[in-house]
Formats: C-alpha cells, structure tokens, sequence
C-alpha cells in the first residue's frame, strides 16, 4: 500500500547490485511512493549485476560512476539533474567493500593498501559524494541524505575487520557534514545501522550465518529484513521527518539496546550440555 510519501520527490540511488540489495528495495519502495529516481553503480557492478532489470521497473536511467572518482561523482550529478529537471530531494549512500575481507586477511594481519580502500569506498565516498553534491548545489532545501551502516561501528563484531572502521567514519562524517549542509542549505543527513541482512556485501563477512542467527535471538524484534530497511529509508526521505539530522539511527529490533537475550541463553546453556 502506497501513501504518496514521496510524491513529486526526485532521488538518487547508489548500490542496487541485485535483488537482494538493501538499495533495491529502496529504489522500488520509493518509486512506488511516487518518487522519481535516478540509479547508480559502477560500470563492473552494472555488468555483472541485474540493475538494468530494476531499471526497467522503475522507469529510471543508469548512470555509471565510481563513488571514490569525484570526476564521476560530478558528472553523475549534472547527468542525474538533467534527466529529472531539477535538484535532487533525497540520495541514498548504500556502498560498502573491504579487500581485506574478501581476501580473508585478519584484523590483526591487514594489507594497509586493501585498508585504504576500504576506507576510500565505504566511509570517504560518502564525504566526496556530499562535498559534489555541496558544490553543485545537487540537493533542494530539505533535502535527505542517508547512508547505511552497522553496530560493529560502535561494539567489536567478530570478523567484521577493517569494516568497523569505514563504519565509525561513516557515522562521523553524516555528523560533521550533517552540521555544515544542515546550517547552510537546510540538507539532512543520517545513517542507518541495519540488522544484518542476507545480501552479496553481508554474506562475504566470515560466518554470517552465525551472526545473524545470534542477532536474531538478541532481537526483542527479530531481525529488520532489507523491505523493513526501505521502509525505514522511505520515512527519512519523506517531510514527516523534516527535523532529524546528524543522528545514527538504530534498525535493527532492539538488538543494540540488548546485553542478554532468553533465546541467546537458551541457545549458549544447549552448546555448554553438549560439551560434556
Ligand atoms: N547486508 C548487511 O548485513 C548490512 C548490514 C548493515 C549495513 N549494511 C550496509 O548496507 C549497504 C549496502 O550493502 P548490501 O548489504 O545491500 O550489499 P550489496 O552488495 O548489494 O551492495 C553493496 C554495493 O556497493 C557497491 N559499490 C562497491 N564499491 C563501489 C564504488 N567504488 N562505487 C560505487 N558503488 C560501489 C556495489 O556495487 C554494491 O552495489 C552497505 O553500506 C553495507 O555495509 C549491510
């Protein structure tokens, strides 16, 4: 069911690699909500991925750019303001990557030059897309910038790695640009640290099936799926939450308010039995 939320509202989408992606469910949630919307990835995601079809669905262009190439930034943000006439009301920051992850190196082994780069795509591309997105005057008054992120910026997750970081650096810039786009063009900015969801970025982390299994059981709420996410999404893009700027916003069913949870004990007390 659709309530307008974001009737007449023009956006940009990074992320959409497959229908799994948090980024997906988002581009569909908001079209349905009456947005118009322009799509984004890189060019070796767009080969390899299945945009072209979410494309299609939801009437929008693809504009190929590389989130850490601030050339590519800008001249997705000239392309993506013509194709829709005007400014854009609401961007979504859904990119993260760690070579050091994918490569199976350890937190307490990092190859510095992987670390770069995980820095570059998963924190600093965020700063580079707010800083184009400033000079170019790409956002309206009241626009909405949110970007995701996840509780391993805040608490140590086994095997997270290198990601913790980019994550709290994340977190930091939506406050520290939030402060300075907030103050001089009405533009909010936040992020979102969602629940561990089963996508292409999520799986690559070493036993994720544990790790959402454990933040199942810790959840009061269960874990938020990716349509939950968007959902959540769709509310910051909206005029409903005009003042929230500046904030990491927890969605992730009570899980980081939680220490121990029934069904967590329950689960440990089964592993102790069968130890002896
Ligand atoms: N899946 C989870 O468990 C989970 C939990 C919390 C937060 N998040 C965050 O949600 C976001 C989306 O991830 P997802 O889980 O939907 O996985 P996903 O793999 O579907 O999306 C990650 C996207 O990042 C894009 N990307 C990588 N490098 C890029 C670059 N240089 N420029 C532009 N785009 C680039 C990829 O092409 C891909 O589309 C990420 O920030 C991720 O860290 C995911």
């Amino acid at each position: 069911m659709s309530y307008n939320l974001l009737k007449g509202k023009k956006g940009l989408i990074f992320g959409a690699l497959n229908e799994m992606s948090i980024a997906w469910k988002v581009a569909e949630l908001a079209v349905e909500e009456g947005a118009e919307i322009v799509l984004t990835n890189t060019p070796v995601s767009i080969r390899m991925g299945d945009i072209d079809k979410l494309a299609e669905k939801c009437n929008a262009q693809v504009i190929p750019a590389d989130a850490t190439n601030t050339e590519d930034l800008e001249n997705l943000l000239n392309k993506g303001m013509e194709l829709v006439s005007g400014k854009f009301d609401f961007v979504l920051h859904s990119i993260g990557m760690s070579p050091n992850v994918r490569k199976g190196r350890s937190y307490d082994d990092l190859n510095y030059s992987y670390l770069q780069k995980t820095l570059d795509v998963s924190a600093i591309s965020f700063h580079k897309l707010l800083q184009s997105c400033k000079k170019l005057d790409a956002i309206n008054e009241w626009g909405s910038v949110v970007a995701l992120t996840y509780a391993a910026a805040q608490r140590t997750m086994f095997e997270y790695n290198d990601m913790a970081d980019a994550k709290s650096m994340l977190e930091s810039i939506a406050r520290s640009f939030g402060y300075i786009y907030g103050r001089e063009k009405r533009v909010r900015i936040n992020t979102i640290s969602q629940s561990p969801t089963m996508t292409t970025a999520g799986s690559g982390v070493k036993g994720f099936d544990s790790l959402i299994d454990f933040s199942e059981r810790m959840s009061p709420l269960g874990n938020a799926d990716a349509e939950e996410c968007a959902n959540y999404c769709i509310s910051l893009f909206s005029d409903l939450t005009k003042k929230v700027t500046m904030q990491n916003l927890f969605h992730d069913g009570g899980f980081s308010s939680m220490g121990m949870s029934y069904r967590a004990m329950h689960q440990y007390n089964k592993s102790f039995d069968n130890e002896d």
